[in-house]
């Protein structure tokens, strides 16, 4: 496959693959899953699950992209043979899925973005939680703004690998650290704000129930955006001296930075002005737009531009994420079906759209709209994040570790022998082991087999 392009450094390359795994994943999800798990213990998990298994998991991906230079489903197919393209069919399913109800979402915080832009967010409490239900229960607005973030993401990815997706991402990641890191200083000097900070470092292990493990690792890996076939499809733009597991490492510290700069954002300012922090999934569309106007109440205009900030800061953080959520199925069918990037892109936008209109009816105006007792989108972002991640993870494990061909992984590893053999033995035992094991333990132990 020549001509598919690359990323043109090694800064573009981890910029690009930081700016998949930073998103909504570590400034909406993180904090009111830690907001519900009992604070520093369920981050303690969560590093455990990212430094153990999603590490390994993503070098995994890496690998397999990196050698294949080609989409995701073919590239497991070269790897471990046909039978092994399941995978690849499961990641691009995965993604499909997560872009559906993602969009949903992000399209919330594209709608609050300009609302605080027009001051419309200023009210007392029971005037913004009425602002988020009528907006999330209205049948279209919602839908629109889900269908616009998609075919936002969609102009992106149909530029190209150079043009769209590594020039989006060396503009919007500089200025999303940027914009946290003021928020989380403006965050940090409210009065009271240590019980937040707090709440982030002191474990209370009384919250740790059993679902809590398979939550911290489904947090993760949809963090890492692993088991999407999404790394290994990035990868597939690298270069060939690109170290795997130093860009891997770098990436994973990155986002948990990050993650964690999110926490020093949301919780010091919501202890700040007494508000709970297991509120949930709307923490931010309701207790912060509530903590921005109490905090700066003296100053009404800092509060007026940090609630700008903050959404745009979500906004940019969920494109360069949904970028590689839409990429992943538009080179499949791009290659697949021998169809220009454009076309292909008009697939994925099509089907995601759909998706995305189902998922925010689901949580808005057909609430009837349900599986399993959840909301379609709750429903999605579970069956994604806590079965079908681990899933794809576990088996790329089993293929890397026990199936592949052991000196063609060696030889990628170490970029065909210029690197040092050091870590190759510990990536492999974890691996064929840790990883596999654990990501079964912790099932066992959610369905209460263990
Ligand atoms: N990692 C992204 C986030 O944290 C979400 C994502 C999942 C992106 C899967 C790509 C694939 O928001």
């Amino acid at each position: 496959m020549s001509n598919r392009g690359t990323f043109g450094s090694k800064l573009a390359i981890v910029l690009a693959t930081a700016g998949s795994a930073v998103g909504l994943g570590n400034i909406w999800r993180f904090p009111f899953m830690t907001g519900q798990n009992g604070g520093a213990a369920f981050i303690l998990i969560y590093f455990a699950c990212v430094f153990l298994l999603g590490i390994p998991g993503m070098v995994n991906e890496f690998l397999v992209g990196r050698h294949a230079q080609t989409n995701a489903a073919r590239a497991y197919g070269q790897i471990g043979g046909r039978g092994w393209r399941v995978i690849g069919y499961l990641g691009i399913l995965t993604s499909t899925i997560i872009l559906g109800f993602y969009a949903v979402v992000a399209g919330w915080c594209l709608q609050y973005l300009f609302a605080s832009i027009a001051g419309q967010l200023d009210g007392d409490p029971t005037y913004v939680v009425t602002y988020f239900k009528t907006f999330s229960s209205d049948p279209v607005k919602p839908c629109l703004w889900g269908v616009g973030f998609v075919l936002i993401t969609h102009v992106v990815v149909s530029q190209g690998v150079e043009k769209g997706i590594e020039r989006a991402s060396k503009l919007l990641m500089p200025l999303l650290l940027v914009l946290l890191l003021i928020l989380v200083v403006a965050s940090c000097m409210l009065p009271g704000a240590v019980k937040g900070v707090e709440f982030l470092l002191k474990p209370d292990f009384s919250k740790v129930s059993s679902k809590v493990f398979l939550e911290a690792l489904g947090q993760a890996f949809f963090s890492l955006s692993l088991g999407t076939a999404c790394l290994c499809t990035y990868a597939s733009y690298f270069k060939r001296d690109t170290n795997l597991l130093k860009s891997a490492t770098q990436i994973a510290l990155l986002d948990s930075f990050i993650a964690i700069l999110a926490g020093l954002m949301i919780f010091p300012a919501a202890f700040s002005v007494g508000v709970q922090p297991d509120s949930g999934p709307s923490l931010i569309f309701i207790t912060l737009p509530n903590v921005f106007r109490e905090a700066f109440s003296a100053m009404p205009v800092v509060g007026y531009v940090i609630s700008i900030l903050f959404y745009a800061l979500l906004v940019f953080a969920a494109l360069t994420s949904t970028i590689s959520m839409h990429e992943i199925g538009t080179v499949f069918f791009h290659e697949e079906l021998k169809l220009t990037r454009h076309r292909a892109a008009w697939i994925l936008t099509v089907i995601c759209s759909v998706i995305a209109v189902f998922c925010s009816l689901s949580v808005g105006a057909y609430s009837n709209l349900q599986l399993f007792g959840m909301s379609l989108l709750d429903f999605c972002d579970f069956l994604t994040a806590q079965l079908m991640l681990p899933t794809g993870a576990f088996l790329t494990s089993i293929l890397m570790g026990w199936v592949a061909n052991r000196q063609l992984v060696k030889d990628e590893f170490t970029n065909g022998g210029t690197l040092r053999e050091t870590f190759f033995r510990t990536w492999l035992f974890s691996v064929r082991y840790i990883v596999p094991l654990c990501i079964v333990l912790i099932f066992l132990h959610q369905f209460g087999i263990l």
